[in-house]
């Protein structure tokens, strides 16, 4: 499967060693940043949640330091469920009851195996469907 991937500045170190860990089992487009120089991070929000929400990708992965102005940003898109992750119950639950197309994840806050992990559980779980359809659809305005 072919994955979107974007970070800002704070992000950037994990979303390198996430690609290189996952690299086996996932493809990648990078958004950026690609360096550890101080960016915006709606400048690459925004972009990665356009694709996804046009159906270009599956799903995207956003990183930040805490991970909620990329979470912010990408839930202003339109068919956007983007979910701010730390753990993998969490992760597994985003996908499962919300399901979220874009991860979100803190790198300031989690360690990269942490992060590994969280991956792992959301790209192997299915949304639920049933009673949790009805709710994701009342998610928008
Ligand atoms: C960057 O310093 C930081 O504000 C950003 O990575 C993120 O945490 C914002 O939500």
């Amino acid at each position: 499967m072919k994955v979107i991937i974007a970070s800002d500045h704070a992000g950037y170190e994990l979303k390198e060693r996430l690609k290189i860990m996952f690299s086996g089992k996932l493809e990648f487009e990078d958004l950026g940043t690609f360096s550890e120089e101080s960016v915006d991070y709606p400048d690459f929000a925004h972009p990665l949640s356009e694709k996804v929400a046009g159906g270009e990708f599956p799903y995207g992965i956003l990183i930040c330091g805490t991970g909620n102005g990329m979470a912010m940003c990408a839930n202003k898109h339109e068919h956007i469920r983007a979910g701010l992750c730390w753990n993998t119950d969490i992760a597994r639950l985003v996908r499962q009851h919300n399901n979220a197309n874009i991860l979100v994840m803190p790198a300031r806050f989690i360690d990269e195996k942490t992060a590994s992990d969280i991956m792992e559980n959301f790209f192997s779980t299915d949304f639920e469907g049933g009673r949790h359809q009805r709710r994701v659809d009342k998610i928008n305005l």
